[in-house]
């Protein structure tokens, strides 16, 4: 067997005593539990200051594992599991009784996920059960993508993060469901939906517009920073704010006529933009400016979802 470092034995310490802790992803960093026990799952709510109505991401290291807590696994979703488990990919499953009903929101569906950060899977192998962990940022806020944001956030609350360097993906997954035979995403994310559509033909994405969602996590005003932020045109939104100090999140240009300038990906590299994304917003809402101006990315492959955490990011309500 592969070695294991102790701070994964640490990590296991602490979840077997019914801690929570920080969970490195290649998404972004959870706040980790034992999603089967409601106390636990209470306490994540309360971390995060989460409502209740918006229900956790189970996580765990097996197909196998997965369906102990599952009436079944539909072919779709067995095809979608076999091509992207360990990833970047949700999926929606119905629940058996062995799921408290805090974990779901009391809904008949379980969010189910097998993450590939290494550390994260070789923990979820060790446990005899599955993490609920949703992102380890206070509810709203910008999801942390290093060790270092859930420490600034929730450090003071959990007694322990395990390390993980930076999230390789930099967002969340992609949520799919299955309603009477179309297969539906739920929520844009780090696998691309083209990649799902080629395995199984063409998908509905829902937008997310509701502020009483079917699928939670959904709300309009999310992943936000404190700071005002505008989408748009920059050029034109810097003319227009000529008393702010102005910091700009852009694709790939540079504006040297501003406070603060970073760029997604200089070679517009998707990607690397989805990695930058939340640590950008971030360094920009902690700078010394006081308006951020971002533009969309172009909508290809994991623009997509990019352009929905920058629109939700920019909206208040
Ligand atoms: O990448 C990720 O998915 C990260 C990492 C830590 O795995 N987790 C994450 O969790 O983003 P969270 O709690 O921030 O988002 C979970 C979202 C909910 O807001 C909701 O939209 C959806 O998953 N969800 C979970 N269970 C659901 C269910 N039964 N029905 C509909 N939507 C559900
Ligand atoms: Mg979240």
């Amino acid at each position: 067997m592969a070695e294991i470092n102790s701070d994964i034995y640490q990590a296991k310490a602490m979840l077997d005593a019914d801690h929570l802790i920080g969970l490195p992803t290649e998404t972004v960093y959870g706040l980790a539990g034992n999603g089967l026990k409601a106390e636990v799952v209470s306490k994540i709510f309360a971390v995060k200051n989460r409502p209740h109505f918006d229900p956790l991401i189970l996580h765990s290291h097996s197909i196998g594992a997965i369906s102990e807590y599952v009436i079944e696994i539909p072919k779709t979703a067995k095809i979608l599991a076999d091509a992207f488990w360990p990833g970047p990919l949700t999926i929606l499953l119905e629940r058996n009784q062995k799921i408290p009903d805090l974990t779901c929101s009391g809904l008949d569906r379980v969010a189910f996920r097998i993450p590939k950060h290494p550390k994260a899977l070789s923990l979820l192998k060790i446990l005899d059960y599955p993490l609920a962990a949703p992102s380890a940022n206070p509810f709203g806020y910008i999801s942390p993508t290093s060790s270092v944001h859930v420490q600034q956030q929730l450090g003071h609350k959990i007694p322990f993060i395990l390390e993980g360097e930076i999230s390789e993906v930099g967002i969340e997954s992609t949520i799919v469901g299955f309603e009477n035979g179309e297969t539906i995403i739920y929520r844009l994310g780090g696998l691309e939906v083209n990649a799902i559509e080629r395995l199984v033909g063409k998908v509905k994405v829902l937008p997310h517009s509701s502020s009483k969602p079917d699928a939670p996590g959904m709300l309009k005003s999310h992943y936000a920073p404190r700071k005002n932020i505008i989408l748009g045109d920059i050029e034109k939104l810097i003319e227009q704010n000529p008393e702010s100090k102005i910091g700009v999140l852009s694709f790939s240009k540079f504006y040297n006529n501003v406070e603060t300038s970073l760029v997604l990906s200089k070679t517009k590299d998707m990607h690397e933009a989805a990695k930058n994304l939340f640590s950008h917003l971030r360094k920009l809402d902690e700078s010394n400016v006081d308006l951020i101006i971002t533009e969309k990315v172009p909508s290809e492959g994991l623009g997509k979802a990019i352009n929905d955490r920058l629109q939700r990011a920019a909206v208040r309500e």
